[in-house]
């Protein structure tokens, strides 16, 4: 049995910021990446929603933590607004969903991306840190009420956030189609992102603006499809590590990709194959589709020079192998890992990070 459901009113195109006067809201508070403040476009969309009055919160760092949302929390409950508005990427956009959420407040949460990426402005996660470990918050009350994706906010996005987020978005589509929970309408969402993403990034990466809004909306159709879908154990170990090293989400992600798709091939090697096909890379074996899959992601991680070990992200490996029994427990206690088509274990996990860190 699917049940699919998606309650995000969703406008996109060039200029779609401009929807915001639609809301009529007179207490405006924006919730937003120091970024934007810094280079005009937080004034831009204040004005586009035509309030009276505007409360600025701009302290989001990547990775928002427990105590960023409980400052931001109690700033939203005293200002008291009629519109919510998060400007950002996955993590402006988690800390508001999270501010929204336990502010309990009856006014809109409007999600505006800004990098090509979590899929966070349709999704009923938000991620947050504590104590150097991310932690997936889970409701579907977390969803925010609409998704703007306007392609101006995209075009000065530096290549390092396109490849990134690029690969966020590719591993959110491949998860969320070999996931447990995935279903028919799932899938044709997670096939469209990633075929789609495929084809468009290395573009995006070059430099040419005119095709960011098929990876903006890429993005979007992948949140849809994992948030019901589920994710795997690609994203469990991304959280683990990245709570405790600190290196961005789409990086370790385009690190672990292709090895955690190697394990689960014993899984859903079928499904994998029909992903390749649908991006171009097929085969008419399974066996031979599943390798150009593999090989496709590596080429493509290579174009867009993300690094392909944790040692080339900075992460020095006796750091990794020192912390190793806290990296598996929390990979293991992470919710993504419940969806995963294989079992994960303890066992699965070393091998993963033996494959990560070079020393196999
Ligand atoms: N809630 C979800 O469903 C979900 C899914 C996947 C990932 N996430 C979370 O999202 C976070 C990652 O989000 P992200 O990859 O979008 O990055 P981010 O929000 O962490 O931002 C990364 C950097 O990009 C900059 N930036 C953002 N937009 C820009 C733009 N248009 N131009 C120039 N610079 C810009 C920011 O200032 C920041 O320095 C992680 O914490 C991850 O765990 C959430
Ligand atoms: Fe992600």
């Amino acid at each position: 049995m699917e049940e699919f459901f998606c309650r995000t009113k969703i406008i996109s195109g060039s200029g779609a910021v401009a929807a915001l006067k639609n809301f009529g809201g007179k207490r405006l508070f924006l919730v937003l990446d120091p970024f934007f403040m810094k280079n005009g476009q937080a004034r831009m969309v204040a004005q586009a929603a035509g309030c009276a009055e505007t409360a600025y919160f701009d302290q989001i760092r990547p990775d928002p933590t427990v105590e960023q949302v409980a400052e931001g929390t109690a700033r939203l409950k005293a200002f008291g607004p009629d519109l919510l508005v998060a400007l950002g990427g996955g993590s402006t956009l988690d800390c508001a969903k999270a501010m929204a959420y336990f502010a309990k407040g009856s006014y809109p949460l409007v999600a505006i991306p800004t990098t090509s990426g979590s899929g966070s402005e349709v999704t009923d996660f938000a991620i947050l840190t504590h104590d150097r470990v991310k932690h997936p918050l889970v409701d579907p009350r977390l969803r925010p009420d609409v998704a703007i994706l306007d392609s101006e906010l995209l075009r000065d996005l530096p290549k390092p956030l396109i490849a990134e987020t690029g690969f966020d978005v590719l591993t959110h589509a491949v998860e969320a189609y070999g996931a447990k929970n995935a279903g028919a309408i799932s899938d044709l969402y997670a096939r469209e992102a990633f075929s789609s993403a495929y084809a468009a990034l290395p573009a995006s990466y070059a430099g040419r603006t005119e095709v960011r809004l098929k990876v903006h909306l890429a993005a979007t159709m992948a949140g849809m499809a994992f948030t019901q879908a589920g994710l795997g154990l690609c994203h469990a170990m991304s959280h683990s590590l990245g709570g405790m090293f600190h290196v961005p989400h789409g990086r370790l992600n385009a690190i672990l990709l292709p090895a955690v798709v190697s394990c689960n091939a014993h899984a859903v090697g079928r499904k994998y194959a029909e992903l390749a096909r649908a991006a171009g890379m097929g085969g008419s074996a399974d066996a031979i589709a599943l390798r150009n899959l593999k090989n496709g992601l590596i080429r493509l991680r290579r174009e867009l020079n993300l690094p392909e070990t944790l040692t080339q992200a900075g992460v020095d490996p006796r750091a990794v192998w020192r912390n190793v029994d806290a990296i598996v427990k929390a990979a293991l206690a992470d919710p993504c890992c419940k969806t995963n088509p294989l079992d994960a274990d303890d066992f699965l996990v070393r091998r993963i990070l033996e494959e990560v860190t070079g020393r196999v």
